[in-house]
């Protein structure tokens, strides 16, 4: 009786604690879904105009060289139609050049401080269109402080959220163990009063002198003893294998690079082509790592990503985008403020991940161009890949396997037309392989 009302209010515990740690679990979730919400779209402003329809506009015409609250190409337009007046504003906006050639003093200063770089043209914006962009460069800034800790804030929240989540779905199931270590003992000294209650002996002292140790009985049978030799031998076996076949093997190595650089972002979400960067990879044996040069040919306008990449940056990966940004300033001596180059230049040394001992040889315009090979199929999904890092293991084998196994890519490539019509033709227009040209030579991979 007493055992049975025991282990009844054991479950009703067990089953009590799983229900509040789960309720626990959907409140804690729907806070962190509620928290998430996109920044506010920036309301009407006072004045005339739409700052909303004004944003796309100054997005899609004026923001490659102009920014709000920091000097760009051009100057900083936040609140611009208060160093102006309207008439001046329009005819500027519409066309500055001939505002400039009519000699318009104000016009001249500017365009000479600026070392009169020319600004475009934009007869196609109405008054009205002018109207919604200024009254979207005068939106209030909000507040650094205020926005910050605003957007960190929510941010936040839901991290410390997530952990504390954690955090007591960990101490409900530590409860929930020494619970059940309790009523164990619980249990087991109630059934051993129940029994000496009873007069059932429960010390078993003599019994085990009686019985032989297990590992006597074991050691004492020949085959069972034999099995098992043979069992650990293989096991070790197998094991010593391929701990040796992995040595030099650096499949996953993902090295902490100077400057903390995405692929996920710059092949990723703005989906740039490998070879914009990558250029040499189809005429010659090296991709090569593209010079900083390349990389200011963007980066001189994007000095700070965008807000919902920086969080992202900074919950999920712990990286601070902004500052990575300016190590790249930092290396090509470039000074945001006066955009321009100082000259005070620091190589950025990348640390090479790929690399094959110096006995092979590989070659990249042969695979990318004559065969016709996706970058991915060798070097994974890169546009995923926040850090780069080694996708395929570059062992002799792997190269020799797509050899065999893939089709020379007929149709699609003249480099070898000639040789692959023959060949074709001598095999009666079979499907050839990489290993039918001669991948498997040992000489078209070593020196
Ligand atoms: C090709 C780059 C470029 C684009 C695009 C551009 N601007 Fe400009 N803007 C300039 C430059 C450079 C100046 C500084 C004067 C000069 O050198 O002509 C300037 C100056 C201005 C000024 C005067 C600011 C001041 O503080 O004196 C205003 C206003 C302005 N631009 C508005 C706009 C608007 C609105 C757009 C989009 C419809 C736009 N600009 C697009 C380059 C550009
Ligand atoms: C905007 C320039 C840029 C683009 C676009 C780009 N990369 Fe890269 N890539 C780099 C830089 C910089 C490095 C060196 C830093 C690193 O390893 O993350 C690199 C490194 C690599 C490496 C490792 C090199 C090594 O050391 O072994 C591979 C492989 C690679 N890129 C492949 C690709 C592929 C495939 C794509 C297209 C999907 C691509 N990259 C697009 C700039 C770029
Ligand atoms: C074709 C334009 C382009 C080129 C070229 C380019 N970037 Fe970027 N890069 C971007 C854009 C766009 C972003 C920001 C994306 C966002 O805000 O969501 C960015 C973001 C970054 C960031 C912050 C995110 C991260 O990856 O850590 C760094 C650092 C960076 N770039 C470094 C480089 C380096 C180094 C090179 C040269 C090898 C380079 N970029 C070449 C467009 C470019
Ligand atoms: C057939 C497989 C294969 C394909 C396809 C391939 N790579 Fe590679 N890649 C390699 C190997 C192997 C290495 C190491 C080469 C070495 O150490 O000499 C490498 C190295 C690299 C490197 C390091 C620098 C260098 O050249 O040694 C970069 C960058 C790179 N690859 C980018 C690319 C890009 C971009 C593409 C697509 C245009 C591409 N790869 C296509 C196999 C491949
Ligand atoms: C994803 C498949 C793939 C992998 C992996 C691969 N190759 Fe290739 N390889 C090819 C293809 C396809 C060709 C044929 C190109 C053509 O049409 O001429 C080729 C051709 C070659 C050739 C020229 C062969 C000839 O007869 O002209 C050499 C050398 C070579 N590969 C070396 C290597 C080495 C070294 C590795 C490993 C580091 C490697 N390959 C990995 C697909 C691959
Ligand atoms: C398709 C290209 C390819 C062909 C064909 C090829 N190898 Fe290799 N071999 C490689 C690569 C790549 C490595 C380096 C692998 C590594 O680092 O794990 C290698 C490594 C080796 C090694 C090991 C060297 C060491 O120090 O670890 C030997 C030995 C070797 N190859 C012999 C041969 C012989 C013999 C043949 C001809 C029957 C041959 N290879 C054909 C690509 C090839």
């Amino acid at each position: 009786m007493i055992k049975r009302k025991l282990h009844f209010s054991a479950w009703q515990f067990i089953l009590a604690s799983v229900f509040v740690t789960f309720s626990t679990l959907s409140v804690y979730g729907q806070d962190a879904a509620t928290n998430d919400g996109e920044p506010a779209a920036p309301v009407e402003a006072a004045g005339s105009g739409n700052a909303a329809a004004g944003e796309a506009l100054f997005k899609a015409n004026c923001a490659s060289c102009h920014k709000l609250y920091k000097k760009a190409v051009g100057p900083a337009l936040h609140e611009v139609s208060q160093k102006y007046d309207r008439e001046w504003l329009y005819s500027w906006i519409k066309n500055s050049a001939a505002l400039i050639a009519s000699g318009d003093a104000q016009a001249l200063a500017i365009y000479n401080e600026y070392n009169q770089t020319a600004m475009n043209a934009f007869p196609q914006l109405s008054n009205t269109d002018i109207d919604n962009i200024l009254a979207y460069t005068d939106t209030p800034k909000p507040a650094p402080t205020a926005a910050v800790a605003g957007a960190t804030g929510a941010e936040q929240s839901t991290g410390t959220a997530d952990n504390s989540l954690n955090s007591i779905v960990l101490a409900a199931l530590a409860l929930i163990l020494v619970l059940l270590v309790a009523l164990l003992f619980v249990v087991n000294s109630t059934l051993k009063r129940f029994a000496d209650a009873n007069g059932i002996q429960t010390d078993f002292e003599e019994e085990k002198e009686v019985r032989r140790p297990i590992w006597k009985a074991f050691a004492e049978n020949q085959f069972l003893v034999l099995v098992s030799a043979v069992f650990l031998l293989l096991a070790s076996a197998y094991f010593a294998y391929g701990a040796l076949m992995s040595v030099g093997v650096d499949q996953g190595y993902a090295p902490v690079q100077p400057i903390h650089y995405s692929h996920r972002i710059h092949a990723g979400t703005s989906q740039i082509e490998c070879k914009y960067c990558h250029s040499s990879a189809r005429e010659s044996k090296h991709s090569g790592i593209p010079s900083l040069n390349v990389c200011m040919n963007c980066h001189k306008s994007i000095g700070e990503v965008a807000d919902a990449t920086y969080q992202e940056g900074i919950n999920e990966y712990g990286i601070d985008y902004n500052k990575e940004i300016q190590k790249l300033y930092a290396a090509t001596g470039w000074d945001s403020d006066e955009q321009a180059f100082t000259g005070e230049t620091q190589p950025v040394r990348w640390v090479r991940i790929h690399n094959l001992p110096d006995l092979a040889y590989f070659n990249h315009a042969q695979h990318v161009t004559a065969g016709n090979i996706a970058c991915q199929q060798c070097h994974g999904p890169v546009e995923e890949m926040e850090v780069m890092y080694q996708y395929s293991p570059l062992t002799m084998g792997w190269c020799i396997n797509c050899h065999r196994e893939t089709n020379v890519d007929l149709a699609n490539n003249g480099y070898y037309e000639k040789i692959h019509e023959e060949l074709s033709k001598q095999r009666g227009g079979k499907q050839l392989t990489i290993a039918d040209l001669g991948g498997l030579e040992c000489g078209k991979c070593h020196y």
